[in-house]
């Protein structure tokens, strides 16, 4: 286990970084991996696993729902699968932490079985929008209700749900997700069509445990009653964790920063699309991957220090750098000239109002914006004041702050740190060892 995080950080002014090195696995395809593990039959081996607060909620999650699950190492974890009909009543509410993957996909597991089921979460989780999952499953017949849309989720199980076809009103990986797990088990075929393709990784994954599945302009369809076969997985590290590094690279190193095993699905690579058309210097060099398409695919990248200019990011581009946009917006203010993001209301509803909370923290900092309804105008500058940024509780926008202290002129201090570890346990060290002056406190 790593060491629990402070609640505040320090990070001094300047500095450059460097170095080779990687970060911690991907958090939405180790939350997949023990879901699925725990559907199929048979044992599924994980490594590289995410041992990260909200992955941790959904493996205690499953082990409530009578899962077996062993971790012999931090990464590494044994599945005992029980088969699609194996998950056994939990006697309390599921605890998922400030995981919404993790509550919006247990939705899914959760609505087909044989018993009834609660899920909460932390302050954060309690006020995320769940809507938009349970009402599509209640058009498969699921019996779920919310409190105003929000968690608390009360599902009563219902077996014998039916396929729908059902086309999602905004690009959702994990209502897409939740609709394809609570299709496995549904009566019929399911399908569900994206405006705009989301994360993959589900769809991907369902292939390696043996799960028949197409994908076609933009549909997704499933045949209901199918059995998942336990297999092993190697989760790549987190692209979204990289993403932090990328950007410390694009400000400040002087010698190239290199990342390795990350994953570089190209559903969730729109920021290395940004970077390049704000003229970073950035180097993508492909590893092999062995299991074919199904496989998820993994580069170590190169970052170098370069000016950077802003841009209109295409709208194509924001599902594709969703989680990414927090530290996007700290290059766009260290680039030259005006950076524009529309399209990304989704930002208002993650683990905090993420378009606000980067508002308030570019306004502490001396760099004029505008906040929108649905994006940010942001204006470049070559250099920032220091001061106070208030978190809200998020983890990304800690880790982005920390960040911008690379241009800063004086500290940066962050408050209400300690949800970094939902995502990025050993993000202090990490930050240290590539050169940012960060202190906790
Ligand atoms: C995720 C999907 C995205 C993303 C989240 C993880 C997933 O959310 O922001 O951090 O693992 O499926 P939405 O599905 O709400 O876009």
């Amino acid at each position: 286990m790593s060491a629990p995080l402070a609640r505040r950080w320090r990070v001094l002014p300047g500095g450059t970084v460097s170095g080779t090195f990687t970060v911690p696995g991907d958090k939405s395809i180790s939350h997949r991996a023990l879901m699925l593990a725990a559907l199929a039959e048979g044992q599924t081996h994980i490594t590289g696993f995410l041992a990260g607060e909200d992955c941790l909620a959904t493996a205690r999650a499953l082990a409530a729902l009578g899962v077996r699950i062993e971790r012999p190492a931090a990464t590494e974890v044994w599945v005992h699968g029980q088969g699609a009909a194996g998950l056994s009543a939990p006697t309390q509410p599921l605890d998922m932490g400030n995981a919404g993957t993790g509550m919006r996909l247990m939705m899914g597991v959760l609505a087909p079985q044989p018993f009834d089921s609660t899920l909460i979460g932390d302050a954060s989780l309690m006020r995320r929008p769940m809507e938009r999952v349970a009402a599509p499953l209640r058009r498969m017949g699921a019996r779920i209700t919310t409190q105003e849309g929000r968690p608390p989720i009360r599902i009563q199980g219902t077996p014998q749900l039916n396929g729908i076809e059902y086309t999602l009103p905004v690009a959702s990986a994990q209502v897409k997700s939740a609709l394809l797990l609570a299709g496995l088990s549904a009566r019929g075929r399911t399908a569900v069509s994206e405006p705009a393709p989301s994360r993959d990784h589900t769809e991907r994954m369902l292939r390696n445990f043996g799960v028949q599945l197409s994908q076609r302009d933009g549909v997704i369809e499933l045949e209901g009653g199918q059995t998942l076969h336990g297999t092993t997985l190697a989760v790549p590290a987190d692209f979204s964790s990289a993403a932090f590094f990328l950007v410390a690279g694009a400000l400040a190193a002087e010698r190239a920063l290199r990342l390795t095993n990350i994953g570089i699905n190209p559903t969730r690579t729109g920021l290395l699309e940004l970077l390049q058309l704000m003229g970073a210097e950035i180097r993508v060099l492909a590893r092999p991957t062995t299991s074919g398409h199904n496989a998820e695919p993994v580069a170590d990248i190169e970052v170098r220090r370069g000016p950077l200019q802003g841009i209109t990011v295409p709208e194509r581009l924001v599902p594709l750098a969703i989680d990414e946009l927090p530290v996007f917006f700290i290059a766009a203010a260290a680039a030259h000239g005006e950076t524009f993001v529309r399209g990304a209301a989704e930002l208002r509803v993650k683990e905090s109002d993420r378009l606000a909370a980067v508002a308030a923290g570019l306004g502490m900092l001396g760099v004029e914006h505008e906040l929108l309804a649905d994006g940010l105008r942001i204006r470049g500058r070559p250099e920032f004041a220091g001061g106070h940024i208030d978190s809200l509780g998020d983890h990304r926008i800690a880790m982005a702050f920390a960040v911008a202290a690379l241009r800063a002129s004086a500290p940066i201090e962050i408050d209400d740190v300690s949800n970094v570890s939902t995502s990025f346990p050993g993000f202090e060290e990490c930050a240290r060892r590539a050169g940012l002056r960060l202190t906790a406190l």
